[in-house]
């Protein structure tokens, strides 16, 4: 991000911190538990959106303890106040045909709903065997359209948050913990 020139100014728009490592794991080894106990037997497909999704993908993969695979799309969204749907495109597809797959789709934050809307759109036209979504956090509150995810590990208010994955201008991404970014100072 342009604007931010030192590390201390990096570090002082870390306002506070609403979720730490420790109840970020304990969430994602029960959601793992969870996930391993109802689709024991079944080939899944664990599809995250890159990039904000990769931290979560990577732990919540590790808490699964029944055969899945993973995979990666990219998604980029061109939304703006007036529309409320159809405008994402594509940006990295999967690889596979998902036909023979239960997906899961392992989102980190659902906001407006809008990109997963459209993205579980697409991959429910290719006919999965069944397609659920995943996301570490929620805010509904902020809902442009209809979605509810099938499991979501942690419900936040309306605020603008950073780390394990989420940016704020590509940075913050790496931060081991789910932080509210202080704005005030820009
Ligand atoms: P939406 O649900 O289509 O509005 O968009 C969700 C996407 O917006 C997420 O995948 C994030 O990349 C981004 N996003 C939404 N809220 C936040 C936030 O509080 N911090 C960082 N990124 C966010
Ligand atoms: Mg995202």
């Amino acid at each position: 991000m342009e604007n931010i020139k030192t590390t201390e100014e990096y570090t002082g728009r870390i306002k506070r911190i609403l979720i730490t490592e420790e109840e970020l794991q304990t969430a994602i080894q029960k959601a793992g538990q969870q996930i391993s106990a109802g689709y024991d037997g079944r080939p899944i497909l664990l599809v995250s959106i890159l990039k904000g999704a990769f931290v979560f993908m990577a732990d919540l993969c590790r808490a699964i303890t029944v055969p899945c695979e993973i995979a990666f799309m990219c998604a980029k969204s061109y939304y703006n106040n007036t529309v409320s749907c159809g405008q994402v495109q594509i940006t990295m597809d999967l690889e596979q045909d998902i036909s023979n797959y239960h997906v899961i789709i392992v989102e980190d934050i659902i906001d407006t709903g809008r990109t997963l809307h459209d993205v579980a759109g697409i991959l429910r036209s290719r006919n999965p065997l069944s397609l659920q979504i995943v996301t570490l956090l929620d805010k509904p509150s902020r809902r442009k359209v209809d979605l509810t995810a099938d499991l979501s590990l942690f419900t936040i208010p309306d605020l603008f948050v950073i780390g394990y994955g989420l940016d704020c201008g590509e940075y913050y991404r790496n931060l081991p913990y789910i932080a509210e970014y202080d704005d005030t100072a820009r």
